[in-house]
């Protein structure tokens, strides 16, 4: 078998889910060199050498010493894209790097964002106001402008930032606040970084739509439901999602065709307009992970980033038909025609640490995570159950500890959602450690109120 080496830039479970992509390779014997946030005992299982490192310079010159094996980079976590990791590897290796430019880095502003599609689709924005502080010369005009803002959109709003990672993030009437004076200390304290858009808050039900590219074409993968609240029956805190479900077709049981038609539709027509005429290599990799709602007239775009989702991309690389490496080189070689999955369900729960998303206020007890009986069950399973290892780290003991994010993510492949959702349920609860999770990621329940409420929306 041809031997090949891939740079992997790496966080958490969704870093991993593509190692074993890889990995699974039946055309090649695959080395990794992972650059990773942590010592992920699944990835540096799988790899030749490692680093603990995201910052782009380091990338380069761990790239650079093994510059004669290593083939081609792969990227999973956004921080390195919008730091320009693709741009400075190629510069200084010509080591091609599958993931989006700096410049097509979409999340880096929540405003172009919006801007982008008022362009191209206006049809599939919320109603928007930016402010920007370089247009205000004092807090009385702004909250002047700001009250008139939430007359109009008698107070139902959504509060951006325009940096994703500047000020408190994203506050929700009747979530994050409930007065205007409240909204307004939220506002100010992302105000003070930069724009802050405050746009119409979209009732209706989400769902992710992943595309690959080449540069050339944009390939579409089957929609995902991620679930971002901490808690069951989507109570508690935003995190950066708790699991998600796959159902065995496209689409998802609450989601129209129409819904698919223009979710995909929406997705071209911001690929048509980044790429212009011809292509464009600086759009590699998936360069639109589109999170829509399902919302009373139809798709709306919630946001958009340029990364594989985590955890959505676990529900579809254990059933990718094609070899993840060929899919890879086709992505470089510009020859990216389509992607076959198979028509399998896939649920992913995520277990995670006793204090993420308030689950307790304090822990201080042992932070050791043994998955041996996990990993047992995936024997059993033959395929149909895949564990990754996320915020882990193995320490010299020979142990694996848990770190402060989403620790292990266990995806149960199936004939339908339920018994997908089962096995992936058996392997949370076969996790020796301290973690809790959600219990009803893709439950019945869950998609028949999902159901529900986008027909009761749009009746
Ligand atoms: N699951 C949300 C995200 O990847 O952004």
């Amino acid at each position: 078998m041809e031997k090949i080496g891939v740079l992997l830039v790496s966080y958490g479970s969704r870093a991993a889910s593509i190692a074993d992509a890889l990995c699974r390779s039946d055309n090649y014997d695959v080395r990794i060199y992972d650059a990773d946030k942590q010592r992920n005992p699944f990835i540096l299982k799988r790899s030749a050498d490692y680093i603990v490192s995201l910052d782009p310079s380091d990338i380069v010159n761990f790239a650079k010493k093994h510059k004669n094996e290593i083939d081609f980079g792969i990227v999973g976590p956004e921080a390195p894209i919008i730091a320009g990791v693709r741009d400075l590897v190629e510069k200084e290796t010509g080591i091609p790097m599958i993931c989006p430019t700096k410049e097509f880095a979409l999340e880096g502003s929540k405003v172009a964002q919006r801007k982008l599609l008022e362009k191209c689709y206006p049809k599939a924005n919320p109603r928007f106001k930016i402010f920007d502080p370089e247009e205000y010369s004092n807090k009385n005009e702004v909250k002047k402008d700001l009250w008139k803002w939430l007359d109009e959109m008698d107070n139902q709003v959504a509060v951006k930032p325009d940096n994703p990672t500047a000020g408190k993030g994203v506050g929700v009437w009747g979530d994050h606040f409930s007065s205007r004076e409240e909204l307004y200390a939220f506002f100010l304290a992302n105000f003070e970084h930069g724009k802050v858009i405050v746009e119409e808050k979209i009732d209706g039900e989400e769902f992710s739509l992943q595309f690959f590219s080449d540069g050339k074409h944009l390939v579409e993968t089957p929609c995902v439901r991620d679930y971002k609240r901490a808690f069951d029956g989507d109570r508690g805190p935003n995190t950066g999602g708790m699991g998600c479900y796959k159902d065995v077709s496209h689409k998802l049981p609450f989601m129209y065709e129409s819904d698919w038609e223009e979710g995909l539709k929406i997705g071209r027509r911001i690929f048509e307009e980044l790429k212009g005429d011809g292509s464009n290599l600086g759009l590699r990799g998936i360069p639109l992970y589109m999170a829509y709602t399902c919302a009373k007239e139809g798709v709306k775009v919630f946001e958009i980033n340029s990364r594989p989702g985590d955890p959505e991309i676990m529900n579809l690389m254990p059933i990718l038909e094609d070899d993840f490496v060929d899919t890879c080189f086709n992505i470089i070689e510009g020859n990216l025609a389509n992607l076959r999955f198979k028509s399998l369900a896939t649920v992913i729960t995520y277990a995670v640490p006793m204090t993420y998303g308030g689950y307790r206020k304090k822990y201080s007890g042992d932070r050791k995570v043994d998955l041996t009986d996990a990993y047992k069950l995936m024997e059993k399973y033959n395929g149909a159950l895949r564990v990754y290892p996320g915020s882990m780290e193995l320490r010299d003991d020979g142990n694996s500890y848990l770190l402060g994010s989403r620790t292990v993510g266990c995806v149960g492949i199936g004939r339908s959602i339920e018994e997908a959702r089962d096995i992936s349920l058996e392997a949370i609860q076969s996790i020796d450690g301290p973690l809790w999770n959600r219990w009803d990621i893709g439950s019945k329940e869950h998609i028949a109120s999902s159901i529900e409420h986008v027909k009761s929306l749009r009746k």
